[in-house]
């Protein structure tokens, strides 16, 4: 069981909660899907889209406003930690949401494209909720204890309402 931390600090589990919302709705909303219906999966595609840019965006929140604080601080200490700099080192969103585009093409072609393609990516969307899950309890489990032992509360207060206010702004 992952420690708990006062909401005004901790900077991950609100806009994880978000993430693992959308996780759940993805993972349904594939397996619903009729790719026999090229509509209906045009139409899944878009939220599938906005989805992924939506994970692309809570990345580069945290790149900004805590993975580099924190590398920095780390610095300052002269520790190095290669997990926080190789948190986000993958292109899988990336490669996910060139998969996503993708499927528009194949929206056009036959009926049985459309189902092939349908297998791949609900492959894919299993593939990285598999690796994207783990990933957010790493982030909870390893780092928020990290931001506490380096960070003055004070300090940690305004970072989570950065961290709010930026997702917030998206
Ligand atoms: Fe919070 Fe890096 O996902």
């Amino acid at each position: 069981m992952a420690p708990t931390y006062p909401d005004e600090v901790d900077v991950f589990t609100v806009p994880h909660s978000r993430m693992k919302q959308l996780v759940h709705k993805y993972l349904d909303m594939v397996s619903s899907t009729n790719f026999s219906d090229a509509g209906h999966m045009t139409s899944m595609l878009e939220k599938l889209c906005h989805t992924f840019h939506e994970f692309k965006t809570h990345e580069q929140i945290e790149n900004r406003f805590i993975m580099r604080r924190l590398k920095e601080k780390l610095t300052a200490l002269s520790i190095t930690d290669t997990a926080v700099c190789n948190c986000h080192s993958d292109n899988r969103l990336t490669e996910m949401l060139s998969l996503v585009l993708e499927g528009y093409r194949w929206a056009q072609r036959s009926e049985h494209e459309r189902v092939h393609y349908g297998t791949r990516l609900r492959q894919a969307l299993e593939d990285f909720t598999q690796v994207f899950l783990p990933h957010m309890k790493e982030e909870e489990e390893v780092f928020q204890p990290m931001l506490i032992e380096y960070f003055t509360y004070e300090e940690l207060k305004e970072l989570k309402m950065k961290v709010i206010q930026k997702h917030l702004e998206k």
